[in-house]
């Protein structure tokens, strides 16, 4: 059995979720929007759904709105947001794509964006964002967990000088919902994302929080659906699997973490005495952790391999590699995997492009046990080895 390390790239549908989704596959196949009885039915089932979640989130069911995925709750999070009388966006370069590129091209079309570098932690702070606020500035939004390395943002300090502002903050909670405590009031953000494929949930349904009074023009325009803001008949099914989801895993996050953080403290202690340093560095900021300087989350490592000599390691090979030998991660986001160039989160914290493309991400998860991590080492160690023994010499210029 192959051991799966990629939980941050998507988790596996938890069997009780799937027997709550699948009546809404089949009998109950209503639209919530039709009138008779099979359609008030979907109808009361999404509402129940809104509750839920809602309570969870520490937020009221109006402040719920069901999406895509959590590409779709950040893309409406920006473009619902700003407007032409406060257009001023501010964002890290180490957010996740699906804030990135709305965040670029916005700056390509003239929109005034500031894209702030994170340390090399990974980290960006409340001063940082402070110190570009300016008086057209509509919306602040970093991520709460990085999705690569696994930084933490200070996400209350950063809540607490945009409402000092009067400017509301996004902030993308894809990588730690089920993970760390969600409650929107704690974190004091203004709007929230979600996504149930991370949560043991099913793919291509997510939520957006955005905090009552704050203006959100719809992004995907058509029927009156989620109060006018999200056009489009509503998933029930997904959205019947992202709320037992996200009940399941708020039940279990206090445990989950703490399972999770042994786990990651195991693996990064076995790199760390497996591989050689001058081999190798953690990008999961593992000793400014360590010194409280920063926050980790519970289920990510993230390590480069230095060039040997003057022949990077070629990270593609390696995570195929270790897929031959049974070990399942990734490169980066899922979604950058298979691309050449180094992640942008790597380049953001000052990797150049030979640590940037030589990269691998471990992601634990419900399943992961202390034996598969222990596995994983063994094997990365065993698999850069032998990369390093087998590596042809560069051929000679002509
Ligand atoms: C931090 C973060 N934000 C957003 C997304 C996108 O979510 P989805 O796959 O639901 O569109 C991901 C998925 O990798 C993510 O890790």
């Amino acid at each position: 059995m192959a051991v799966y390390l990629d939980h941050a790239a998507t988790t596996p549908l938890d069997e009780r979720v799937l027997e709550a989704m699948l009546p809404h596959m089949k009998a109950q196949f209503g639209n919530p929007s039709s009138v008779h009885q099979r359609g008030r039915k979907a109808r009361y089932v999404v509402e129940s759904c809104r509750e839920t979640v809602a309570g969870l989130l520490g937020a009221e069911p109006s402040e719920i709105m069901f999406t895509s995925g959590g590409t779709e709750a950040d893309n409406t999070a920006l473009r619902g947001v700003l407007s032409d009388a406060r257009p001023h966006l501010i964002t890290s370069a180490a957010e996740h794509e699906a804030i990135l590129r709305v965040a670029e091209h916005r700056a390509a079309a003239g929109h005034p964006t500031s894209i702030l570098a994170p340390a090399p932690t990974g980290a960006v702070t409340a001063a940082q964002v402070e110190e570009a606020l300016r008086p057209t500035t509509g919306l602040a939004s970093l991520m709460h967990a990085n999705n690569e390395i696994g930084t933490l943002t200070d996400v209350q300090a950063v809540a607490a000088v945009c409402r000092a502002h009067d400017v509301p903050f996004h902030t993308d909670a894809v990588q730690t919902a089920g993970l760390l405590p969600i409650d929107v009031d704690t974190l004091g953000v203004d709007l929230l994302s979600l996504s149930a494929h991370k949560f043991y949930g099913p793919k291509g349904v997510g939520a957006l929080y955005v905090r009552s009074g704050v203006e959100l023009a719809p992004f995907v325009r058509g029927g009156k659906q989620e109060r006018d803001r999200r056009g489009g008949t509503e998933n029930v099914p997904g959205i019947v699997g992202l709320t037992e989801a996200l009940k399941l895993a708020c039940e279990a996050q206090a445990a989950t973490a703490d399972r999770l953080t042994v786990l990651r403290d195991r693996l990064i202690d076995g790199l760390a005495s497996a591989l050689d340093p001058a081999q190798f560095a953690f990008n999961t900021p593992v000793e400014a952790q360590r010194a409280g300087t920063v926050g980790i989350a519970p289920h990510v490592v993230n390590v480069s391999f230095r060039p040997q000599g003057d022949a990077p390691v070629d990270g593609e090979m390696l995570l195929l590699n270790l897929d031959m030998k049974g070990i399942q991660a990734s490169a980066g986001s899922a979604c950058t995997s298979g691309a050449l160039a180094p992640s942008h989160v790597l380049t953001a914290i000052g990797r150049d492009r030979a640590m940037g493309s030589a990269a691998v991400r471990f992601s634990l998860g419900r399943s992961t046990t202390a034996s598969e991590v222990d596995r994983a080492v063994e094997v990365l160690a065993q698999t850069i080895d032998r990369m390093h023994r087998h590596r042809r010499p560069t051929p000679a210029r002509s």
